[in-house]
């Protein structure tokens, strides 16, 4: 583990980030933080280094990785053609919690891409995950440094709480920015489509790109979703996660049921509401209501908190689907399995 102050000037020369870089150019996996959450990187090149990260992570082989650039000459490096859109989108939002589906060229290591004749690829904007990509000269494929299932790490620790002794480091760089991952944009088709709501809104994606899709499947849980990722149980704590729309009075009720069925009963909730549970065992709060961006940034923190507690079940608040709104409510649905009491 090697602690790294993210404002120091000069990063890609800071002995913390050489001896991790020199580990990735040995096909070795490293964690680093980015602006969304902590990314477990390894040689995009090396099916080695590709093997060691499904390895570290138990993810299923089909659920391809994200591969992570520095510069623009990298990126032409990894994809053969990039559609006018495509460009709108970088020049817009890169570097960023963007993510860009596109068609790939053969120096990339197949496992990464899972068989797929796409890669997604995306350019972070965290000072030192871009100091490691350009200090190694590679292109990282980096996906969310958590056991697979588990919410994404947001810090060091949630890294080291899931990972330790199976890769070969981590990088602290702190708390990670947004909170949850990148967007996910195909930009292979016409209008281009979210494969996963993240960190750059459908809104924003709109004021540049015009039209934009949404995959069926984000509305309707029947369908397939077009991203591999997106069909597992992800993001859940121990104990069962159910959505309850109704608000406050609501979860109140739900409350003193659990209660009267002798179970211990979490809550996540925010700030504005967190003394209206005093009925239940433990109460954890995700940021302010009133700011949705603070409920991202402390989301998977506070899944995560549950499991230091020996709740029987978690009742969750909901979010409004507008801006950043989209991908909470997206990863908390996926917590809760689909469960939802009206
Ligand atoms: O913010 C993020 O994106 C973080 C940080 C570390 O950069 N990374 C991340 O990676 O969330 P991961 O592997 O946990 O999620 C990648 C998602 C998965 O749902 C995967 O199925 C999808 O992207 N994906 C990757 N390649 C794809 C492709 N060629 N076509 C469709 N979906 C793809
Ligand atoms: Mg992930």
């Amino acid at each position: 583990q090697w602690q790294i102050d993210k404002n120091v000037d000069n990063l890609t020369s800071c002995p913390q980030i050489k001896e991790a870089a020199d580990l990735l150019k040995k096909n070795e996996v490293v964690a680093f933080p980015t602006e969304t959450v902590y990314g477990l990187g390894g040689n995009a090149l090396s099916d080695e280094a590709i093997e060691k990260i499904y390895k570290a992570k138990g993810r299923p082989s089909d659920n391809p990785l994200i591969v992570h650039v520095a510069s623009l000459q990298q990126l032409h490096q990894i994809c053969s053609d990039i559609p006018g859109t495509a460009q709108k989108l970088i020049d817009a939002f890169w570097p960023g919690p963007l993510t860009i589906i596109l068609p790939k060229t053969g120096q990339l290591s197949t496992r990464v891409t899972a068989g797929l004749s796409t890669v997604a690829v995306r350019m972070p904007e965290h000072p030192v995950a871009h100091a490691i990509i350009e200090a190694c000269n590679l292109p990282i494929a980096a996906p969310s440094a958590n056991s697979s299932g588990r919410p994404s790490p947001t810090l060091a620790a949630h890294v080291l709480h899931d990972l330790s002794g199976k890769i070969a480091g981590v990088v602290d760089g702190g708390a990670a920015g947004v909170g949850v991952e990148s967007t996910v944009v195909d930009c292979t088709v016409e209008p281009i489509a979210i494969l996963r709501p993240g960190g750059v809104t459908r809104e924003q994606l709109e004021a540049v790109a015009g039209s934009v899709a949404a995959d069926p499947s984000l509305s309707q849980p029947d369908k397939a979703p077009k991203s591999p990722g997106m069909k597992y149980q992800h993001y859940a704590p121990q104990a069962p996660v159910y959505l309850v729309p109704g608000g406050k009075e609501k979860i109140q009720e739900l409350v003193k049921q659990a209660k009267n069925d002798n179970k211990q009963v979490g809550v996540l909730t925010t700030e504005e509401n967190k003394h209206a549970y005093s009925m239940a065992d433990i109460v954890i709060t995700c940021g302010q209501r009133e700011d949705l961006t603070s409920v991202a940034h402390f989301l998977f923190e506070s899944l995560r908190a549950f499991d230091e507690t020996h709740v029987d079940l978690i009742l969750s608040e909901t979010f409004p689907m507008q801006g950043i709104g989209a991908a909470v409510m997206n990863r908390l649905s996926k917590a809760a399995g689909g469960k939802i009491l009206e």
